[in-house]
């Protein structure tokens, strides 16, 4: 099916300058840009975002670290895009990500690792509205 996925460029892809690098990889591969916006998230914006997290160890620090810097969120569409945009990222854990994914080429370890992008259906669905009005969806 024709799927929609939300992918963040992380604080550590803004500060690393290669926003462009990721956007040109989903390009390449064939997604169409549905939406596109640079900001910055407070703690609580991101601890929302991550809110099923919530119970992991990890949280707080990557509740601080998505807050960190600006990020670029994105929504990408295509045939089965949810599981192929994964699949481009790679890994979590940028050491275990395959080579020529993005987190393998962009990454520095598990918490700054790059690149989001929606895990499921259900995902997808709480996290681009999250960012974006239908206004800005433009398919
Ligand atoms: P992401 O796809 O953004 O979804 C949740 C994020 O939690 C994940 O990528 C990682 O960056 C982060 N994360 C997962 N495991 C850890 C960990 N052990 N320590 C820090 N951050 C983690």
């Amino acid at each position: 099916a024709v799927e929609r996925t939300l992918v963040l460029a992380k604080p550590d892809a803004v500060r690393k300058n290669v926003v462009g690098k990721i956007i040109a990889r989903f390009e390449d591969e064939g997604f169409k840009l549905v939406a596109l916006k640079k900001l910055k998230l407070t703690k609580e914006q991101a601890g929302q975002f991550y809110i099923v997290h919530k119970e992991r160890p990890f949280y707080d620090e990557l509740c601080e670290f998505m807050s960190s810097g600006p990020i670029v969120a994105m929504v990408w569409e295509g045939e089965n895009a949810i599981a192929r945009v994964r699949a481009i990222m790679g890994a979590t854990d940028p050491a275990k990500a395959e080579e020529g994914t993005l987190r393998k080429l962009y990454g520095s370890n598990v918490g700054e690792n790059a690149v989001h992008g929606s895990d499921s259906v259900e995902s997808a669905n709480y996290e681009i509205p999250f960012f974006f009005s239908g206004l800005e969806l433009i398919g």
